[in-house]
C-alpha cells in the first residue's frame, strides 16, 4: 500500500547536504555584507569560525586551522601541491574521491615514487601496508562507497612522513584522531549542511615544518601558497584569507556551528548521525532485497550510507526517480562512478524521524518498480 505520511524534509543529498533543523535565511542577518573581509569586524567573524571550529571539534591547540578557497578540493590540492615531493608517497583509495587524489599525485604532479593501494567499492584496502617514512594520502570516509576508516591505530605517533587526510564527510560525525593526522581537510557543505565554496585546512606542527622547510620545484598558484620565505603565512590561520571569502557563507557556517553547540556539540552530532544509520540498519535487517555496500559494520559510514538493491540498473533509476517525484527523497541515487544503487545522507542535519517516514516508501517503490518493468 502506498504510504501517506512523507518526511518533513526530503533532502538526502550527500553534498550539499540538508540544512540544519530550523534553518532560516533570516538567521544570517548578522552577516557583514558589503564590508571588507579585511576590516576588523570582517576579520573577527572569520576568526570566530576558526575558533568555534577548533573548540567544537577539540582540535589540539598546537594545530593551525584556516579557511581556504575552493572547498575541500581546494584545501586538499593546495596541500598536495605544497607539501608533496620530498618523500615517496603512499596513496590509499577505495572510491571515487580517493582516486582523484591518486590521479593528482600520479598524473598531474607525476611523482615517481608513488605506491597506490586500492580496494573495490564496499571494501577498505589493507591500511597496515602504509609506510610512514613516506607521506600517506587517504580520505577518512569514502563518500561514494559508504566505507570509512574505523580508527587511527594503524598510524604511528612517531612518523616521519605526513598523514594527509581528506576528512570532509567525516568531520562533525565521526571521531577524528587529530594527533594521528598532519593535514586534515573538510568543507562546510557536508556534515553541518553549510554552504560550499570554502574549505577548512587543519595543519599539525609536522605539516607546518614541511611548509617551512620545503619548496616544491613546480610553480604554485597564489591560492595554493601558504608559506613565504621559509615561514608559514600565519595570518591565513587567523582569519586573513588568501583571497576574498563569502561573508554570507561564513555566517551560514557560524549559524550551523551555533546549532551544533546547542545540541551537545560533537557528541550530539555523532549521536544524531548514528541514530540515522541505526534506523536504516533495522530496515536492512528485515528486508532481503536491500544491502549495505559496506557489509562489514566496522567500516560502515554513518554519513554517506550506500546500498545495493536487487534490481537492474534501469530499475534502480526508476526507483530513484519515483522517490523524487513523490517528494519523499531527493538526490538519493548512487554517485555516478559507484555501482548502481542508493545513497542516503545520514549526517546530523537529517532527522531520524524523517528517515523513519521514508522507509515505508522504499518498500512501496521497490514493489512498484518490480511490477512495472
Ligand atoms: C571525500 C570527498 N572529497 C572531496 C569532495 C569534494 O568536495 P568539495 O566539492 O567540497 O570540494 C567530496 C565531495 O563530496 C568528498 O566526499
Amino acid at each position: 500500500m502506498k504510504p501517506t505520511a512523507k518526511p518533513k524534509i526530503s533532502n538526502f543529498s550527500s553534498g550539499p547536504c540538508a540544512k540544519r533543523p530550523g534553518y532560516k535565511l533570516e538567521n544570517l542577518s548578522k552577516a557583514l555584507l558589503g564590508r571588507s573581509h579585511r576590516s576588523s569586524p570582517g576579520k573577527a567573524r572569520l576568526a570566530k569560525s576558526i575558533e568555534e571550529t577548533r573548540r567544537i571539534l577539540g582540535i589540539p591547540s598546537d594545530y593551525l586551522v584556516g579557511i581556504v578557497p575552493a572547498s575541500d578540493t581546494g584545501a586538499m590540492e593546495m596541500s598536495l601541491w605544497s607539501m608533496l615531493g620530498p618523500k615517496p608517497v603512499d596513496v590509499f583509495y577505495w572510491e571515487s574521491f580517493g582516486k582523484e587524489w591518486a590521479d593528482d599525485i600520479e598524473k598531474q604532479l607525476k611523482l615517481p615514487n608513488t605506491r597506490v593501494f586500492k580496494a573495490d567499492y564496499g571494501k577498505l584496502p589493507d591500511l597496515k601496508q602504509a609506510d610512514f617514512s613516506h607521506d600517506v594520502v587517504f580520505v577518512w570516509n569514502g563518500t561514494t562507497s559508504g566505507v570509512k576508516i574505523p580508527n587511527g591505530d594503524w598510524i604511528p605517533d612517531n612518523r616521519d612522513g605526513l598523514a594527509i587526510c581528506d576528512a570532509t564527510s567525516a568531520v562533525y560525525a565521526m571521531t577524528v584522531p587529530w594527533k594521528k593526522l598532519d593535514v586534515i581537510t573538510f568543507s562546510w557543505q557536508k556534515v553541518l549542511g553549510g554552504e560550499a565554496a570554502h574549505g577548512i585546512l587543519v595543519l599539525s606542527p609536522r605539516a607546518v615544518k614541511r611548509l617551512e622547510s620545503y619548496t616544491p620545484p613546480w610553480p604554485l598558484p597564489k591560492i595554493f601558497r601558504m608559506a613565504k620565505k621559509g615561514e608559514i603565512m600565519k595570518e591565513i590561520f587567523e582569519g586573513s584569507t588568501i583571497n576574498t571569502p563569502s561573508m554570507l557563507c561564513n555566517e551560514d557556517y557560524l549559524d550551523a556551528l551555533a546549532w551544533a553547540d546547542s545540541i551537545g556539540g560533537l557528541d550530539g552530532l555523532m549521536k544524531r548521525s548514528n541514530a540515522n544509520l541505526a534506523a536504516f540498519e533495522k530496515f536492512v535487517d528485515s528486508h532481503s532485497w536491500i544491502h549495505f555496500l559496506a557489509s562489514d559494520k566496522v567500516i560502515r559510514s554513518n554519513t554517506s550510507v550506500c546500498f545495493s538493491i536487487d534490481l537492474t540498473e534501469e530499475q534502480v533509476k526508476a526507483f530513484v526517480k519515483l522517490l523524487d517525484k513523490e517528494d519523499v527523497a531527493h538526490d538519493c541515487g548512487a554517485y555516478k562512478n559507484a555501482p548502481p544503487g542508493l545513497r542516503f545522507w545520514c549526517g546530523a542535519t537529517v532527522e531520524t524521524s524523517d528517515i523513519e517516514l521514508l522507509l515505508p516508501w522504499l518498500e512501496w517503490a521497490y514493489e512498484e518498480v518490480k511490477k512495472s518493468q
